[in-house]
């Protein structure tokens, strides 16, 4: 009787402790869960996978409208968290390291840039390493650049007959490999191992497939040839580096900057940092600029406009400048800058930025909800799609330079963070104004020397790459013809 009565009690205490529970998480919970962002819908586990391969720019499509701009999608055991549009995307920007990271989401890069740079070291370190770049990409540094890249261009062409017919996608990428070699890789690259360090590039660039995104290490043939590929360019630039260092030769290009770069402590730069750091710097600019240059063109060349406006404008600086091409003339391109600008806003090839986040944050979005955000959350935003944001950009899917100009300024108004084809905030490219020196000193050229039509179809976007660019090829018609300036 009296071990029933225990019983009892105990059964009565417990039970009293579950309704409890179930009270205090009544009240709590429901409160908590209702500033969790939106999930997308889908089946359990793979359901997040089946959308995503999709691929990202169409679940985005889908989703905003209904769920709006922030919202989370589960992929495996992972939760991502997109925040789309200057609204919500400032703390994806603005936050420290600490907060939200990118080691983590962008160590797939690692196998490929090498060990001991960038994401395979410390922030403290990876800081120091950016403030290399920061160095090599100044102005004084820029205008021996734009030389190289003017000298560069005027090679090319030269070599095109009086007229004919191109791929212009191709041409485009091949001059930019070379010019990217003058000018990052330097002249014993150039000059004497094009051909060499561009097939390993060409392997390195293989390797880096959607799969390596999830398994880097999967030794898969594509992988091991990167690998290779790897190991054969440390040790050609290993030998460059070390013959500039014995005849105490230096030169302008940004494989100078990296030898003479020095940790806060001191230490100068190892040559497997030197390697990996212009790996870094090959892979952040050469599709990216070169995808950029080909919308550009495939652009300008739809709309006479645009392309009357550009010719307008080389013909002013024409009469003001001769046949000069320098820094300082590329600076004074406006109208082209604002093409350039508007083709990359609808085209920009890192279509998906990604960082880890290591506290719990929230968001207020332009309707004024506001969502928590735990810690452990994978958060993405996307060029691509905030680019093209109704409420931002007028007539979005338009090609409409005249969109950042004195007045309208459609980039700025809605503030920082509405323009994100270069990121921005604290991870912002650097290599911003060399990738706009380098397409304007091709365009400049091309402009003032030829007549040219776009003879294939409008190009499509080719969502499959990683660096996302142009579907196909994009075939130009050209004719030699000197630009008349104004008498
Ligand atoms: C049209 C050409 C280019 C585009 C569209 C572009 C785009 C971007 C974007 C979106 C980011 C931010 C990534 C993120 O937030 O996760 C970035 C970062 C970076 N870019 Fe570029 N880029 C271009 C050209 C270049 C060039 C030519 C270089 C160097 C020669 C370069 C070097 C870098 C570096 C070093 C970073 C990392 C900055 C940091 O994390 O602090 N980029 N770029």
């Amino acid at each position: 009787m009296e071990i029933d009565s225990r019983f009892l009690s105990t059964g009565l205490l417990l039970f009293a402790t579950i309704l409890v529970a179930k009270l205090i998480s009544a009240f709590i919970v429901p409160k908590s869960r209702k500033r969790v962002p939106p999930f997308v819908k889908g089946w359990p586990l793979i359901g997040g996978l089946v959308r995503f391969l999709k691929g990202p720019i169409f679940m985005l499509r889908e989703e905003y409208p209904k769920l709006g701009s922030v919202f989370t999608l589960k992929l495996f055991h992972k939760n991502i968290t997109f925040l789309i549009g200057p609204e919500v995307s400032a703390h994806f920007f603005k936050a420290p390291e600490t907060d939200l990271s990118q080691q983590e989401v962008y160590q797939f890069n690692v196998p490929t840039f090498g060990p001991g740079v960038v994401f395979d070291v410390d922030y403290s370190v990876r800081q120091e390493q950016f403030r290399f770049f920061t160095e090599a990409l100044r102005v004084n540094k820029l205008k021996s650049y734009v030389n190289q890249m003017v000298a560069e261009a005027e090679d090319y062409f030269s070599k095109w007959g009086p007229s004919g017919e191109v791929d212009l996608k191709y041409e485009l990428e091949h001059l930019i490999i070379l010019t990217a070699s003058r000018c990052l890789l330097g002249r014993e690259v150039r000059d004497k191992l094009f051909d060499d360090v561009s097939a390993l590039f060409h392997d390195l660039d293989n390797g880096m497939l959607p799969i390596s995104v999830l398994f880097p290490y999967l030794p898969i043939p594509a992988h091991k040839r990167r690998d290779q590929a790897r190991k054969k360019l440390a040790e050609i630039f290993a030998t460059i580096i070390a013959s500039r260092k014995s005849s105490s030769k230096s030169e302008d290009d940004m494989l100078q900057c990296f030898i003479d770069s020095k940790y806060k402590d001191g230490r100068p730069t190892t040559e497997a940092e030197v390697t990996g750091l212009l790996i870094a710097a090959l892979f952040a600019g050469q599709h990216t600029s070169s995808i950029t240059s080909t919308w550009t063109g495939a652009y300008l060349l739809c709309n006479n406009q645009y392309l009357s406006a550009v010719q307008e404008e080389q013909k002013q600086l024409m009469e003001k400048h001769g046949d000069r091409v320098d820094h300082d003339v590329l600076a004074e391109m406006d109208v082209l800058y604002r093409c350039i600008k508007e083709a990359l806003r609808l085209h920009p090839p890192l279509i998906m930025l990604l960082r880890s986040s290591h506290s719990d944050f929230s968001v207020t979005t332009r309707e004024g909800k506001e969502y928590d955000i735990p810690k452990g959350h994978i958060i993405a935003t996307s060029p691509a799609f905030a680019n093209r944001l109704g409420h931002i950009f007028k007539d979005p899917d338009r090609y409409d330079p005249d969109r950042f100009s004195v007045g309208r300024e459609e980039d700025k108004v809605a503030g920082a963070f509405s323009y994100i084809s270069f990121g921005g905030g604290r991870h912002g490219c650097l290599g911003e104004p060399f990738a706009y020196l380098q397409i304007k000193a091709i365009w400049t050229h091309l402009l003032r020397n030829f007549e040219l039509e776009l003879v294939s179809p409008f190009p499509e976007i080719d969502w499959n790459a990683m660096v996302v660019g142009v579907k196909g090829k994009v075939m130009v018609r050209y004719k030699r013809k000197e630009l008349p300036i104004n008498q």
